[in-house]
């Protein structure tokens, strides 16, 4: 930001918005509210696809338009505050708005995933600020403190719930005998998911988040692709009871950490051990637990969607970006890029492996499965026979492992896979470790 953009004479608080949508509505509502009014907002337009439709704020006249040079072409405007989700044209006017010298705040964490560095570099070349805190773990205070309040840590890993719609799901199944389509029609019909599922329950958006944070966290760019994602349509109601019984529960997980050497960023549903704090994290909240070399654990937890607490933080950053613009001075730049923190390949990861099998109950049969394992070096730590279908001979058995490495466990299943009728891996889940912890 340079001095003209931010001159005290130039402050007058004008806020274009892109998108009044469930959380639009309620960042119109909180710039026009008494607070707003008071802290001098002012809603000089707003962007929407369709003009007629009915809303939950009742905005002030003439500020509606289906035109978004109304609010990228104002001059009235100084910070642009897009909504509308997705990647395009929100990428487009995010950037309009950035080269036209406006502030920029932004919920999407599709566009701030993908295309951060290039928005980010777009803002200093235009001496404006971009902000993002609500792209990330809804209504926490997450990107901030990373950029602020953890700026001198060394951070030495991020482990977090960032999807409260797979959170609210797993919750239900970890409840008793719900089935994942049962409680995805749950999370359907109580708003928390959408119609298309698949952003949360394939991790897409998980996936984006960490991504977002592994950025402000190390200084990794980290391109979507290189991060090891694995959805919750496979985890199935016998998996909760059965991890139940050997003392975990299952949670999607999104974590980034450093490890021999380099950066692994991953997403994927792990056995978490029912006695720690993230197993205890409900329904559609969210938790992101940090680790700084001089703060040491941190854990931020609380509502990661919804219209309020996602309006908490759009905010928020409006008003970090209107002070600024008031007082003069800067925003936090993110960390410079660390060219010495190579992403790693999940294959490298190391964890205790949950398996699932489905296999004829007869003898011989674990006598050729431990033999696929113990050929790919992985030791066996518990073997459990669950549940039996004496008509059709079929049998449930879990396997517990010691550490391996994922790239032996990956080779292993495909061998037990290929024993046909002797036992087929039903689900494969990774057994998060937790130091203090089984
Ligand atoms: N769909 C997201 C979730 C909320 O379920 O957490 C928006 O980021």
């Amino acid at each position: 930001m340079n001095a003209s953009n931010l001159s005290p004479n130039n402050a007058r608080g004008g806020i274009g918005l892109l998108g009044v949508g469930i959380v639009g509505s309620a960042v119109a509502s909180s710039i026009l509210s008494a607070e707003g009014q008071r802290r001098g907002l002012r809603l000089c337009g707003a962007i929407v696809r369709d003009t007629t439709r009915q809303r939950d704020v009742e905005l002030p006249a003439g500020t509606l338009s289906s035109d978004p040079d109304t609010v990228l072409g104002s001059p009235d405007v100084d910070i642009v505050v897009e909504l509308m989700g997705g990647e395009e044209p929100a990428m487009e006017y995010i950037s309009v708005a950035l080269c036209a010298g406006k502030h920029v705040v932004t919920a999407n964490k599709e566009v701030i995933s993908k295309h951060g560095e290039k928005l980010r570099n777009l803002a200093t070349a235009n001496n404006v600020s971009l902000q993002y805190e609500a792209s990330v773990g809804g209504g926490i205070p997450i990107i901030n403190p990373l950029l602020n309040d953890l700026a001198a840590n060394q951070i030495l890993g991020l482990r977090a719930i960032i999807n409260g719609t797979t959170n609210y799901i797993l919750t239900q199944m970890a409840s008793g005998g719900v089935s994942f389509d049962d409680a995805l029609a749950d999370a359907q019909r109580l708003g928390f998911a959408e119609a298309d599922p698949t952003a949360d329950v394939d991790a897409f958006d998980a996936v984006y988040k960490i991504s977002i944070l592994a950025r402000l966290a190390f200084g990794v760019d980290v391109p979507i692709e290189n991060i090891f994602r694995e959805g919750i349509r496979r985890t199935a109601s016998q998996d909760f009871r059965y991890a139940e019984e050997l003392g975990y529960t299952i949670k999607l997980l999104a974590a980034a950490r450093r490890e021999n050497g380099g950066l692994l960023v991953r997403v994927h549903p792990a056995l978490v051990p029912s006695d720690v704090p993230m197993a205890k994290v409900e329904g559609a909240l969210n938790v992101v637990e940090a680790e700084g070399d001089l703060v040491g654990p941190l854990w931020l937890q609380g509502r990661g969607a919804g219209a309020e607490p996602t309006a908490s933080a759009v905010m928020g950053d409006v008003l970090r970006t209107l002070s600024v613009l008031r007082g003069g001075g800067h925003l936090p730049q993110a960390r410079p890029i660390n060219p010495d923190l190579p992403l790693l390949e999940m294959a490298r990861h190391e964890c205790k492996y949950y398996t699932r099998l489905t296999v004829r109950d007869r003898p011989g049969v674990l006598a050729q499965i431990a033999g696929a394992l113990g050929d790919m070096d992985i030791s066996i730590a518990s073997v459990l026979q669950m549940d039996s279908d004496p008509d059709r001979g079929n049998a449930d058995l879990v396997i517990m492992t010691h550490p391996a490495r994922e790239a032996n466990m990956q080779r292993a299943v495909e061998r037990i896979d290929a024993l046909g009728d002797v036992g087929t891996v039903a689900n494969v889940i990774r057994v998060e470790s937790y130091p203090s912890a089984r």
